[in-house]
């Protein structure tokens, strides 16, 4: 993995879908800026960046993620090992470039965080989405994600009911990596 230089990030309806080499390294606090810019147009304008803090960037650096190719970044995952439980591991955030979806990314940056935790001695992955992210939904799915802890549904999603404030519901994902 490449891991020095100051990463880029290129604005989202500047990219064309290239597919060429990718590097996958670590993300870093010089990462937070230009992901911060672009992170809602990336949610399709949901207002998302206050979810993401600058914490994760500087302190979970060794199990979280970038994707880049020739110096831009296409897609990051922000992710730790519990401390509460330290055989599992929780995806706090994966994004991909809009332009780049569907080619396997996402997928790829799963992997390398389940080949990183497993290392660490993690043997569950755990993620919570919006039951409205379908699309993230279908992506966890395919990864082969599990929901649990279903207490209702939301417009015919299964989901936890008031998982955070109330009348925010949440959709929790499992996956065994053992
Ligand atoms: C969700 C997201 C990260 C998926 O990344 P991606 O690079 O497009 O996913 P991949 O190409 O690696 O797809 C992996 C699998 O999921 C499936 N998949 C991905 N997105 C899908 C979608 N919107 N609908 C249905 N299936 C989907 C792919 O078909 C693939 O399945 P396969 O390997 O069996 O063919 C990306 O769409 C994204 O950034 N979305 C906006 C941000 C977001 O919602 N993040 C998740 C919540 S934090």
């Amino acid at each position: 993995m490449g891991d020095s230089g100051a990463p880029k990030l290129i604005p989202a309806d500047s990219v064309d879908g290239v597919d060429s080499a990718m590097n996958v390294r670590h993300l870093h606090e010089t990462d937070y800026d230009p992901i911060i810019a672009v992170i809602d147009d990336w949610w399709g304008d949901r207002k998302i960046s206050y979810l993401l803090p600058r914490v994760l960037f500087v302190h979970f650096s060794s199990t979280s993620f970038a994707i880049e190719e020739a110096g831009a970044v296409l897609g990051f995952l922000a992710g730790f090992v519990s401390q509460t439980y330290p055989d599992q591991a929780y995806i706090h955030f994966v994004g991909i470039h809009p332009n780049h979806r569907r080619g396997g990314l996402g997928r790829q940056l799963y992997s390398t965080f389940f080949e990183t935790v497993r290392k660490l001695g993690c043997t569950t992955v755990r993620s919570i989405t919006s039951p409205l992210n379908t699309g993230s939904i279908a992506f966890h799915t395919r990864m082969g994600f599990e929901v649990e802890r279903v207490t209702g549904e939301w417009q015919g999603v299964p989901c936890t009911v008031n998982y955070e404030l109330k009348g925010e519901h949440r959709v929790l994902f499992v996956k065994s990596i053992s």
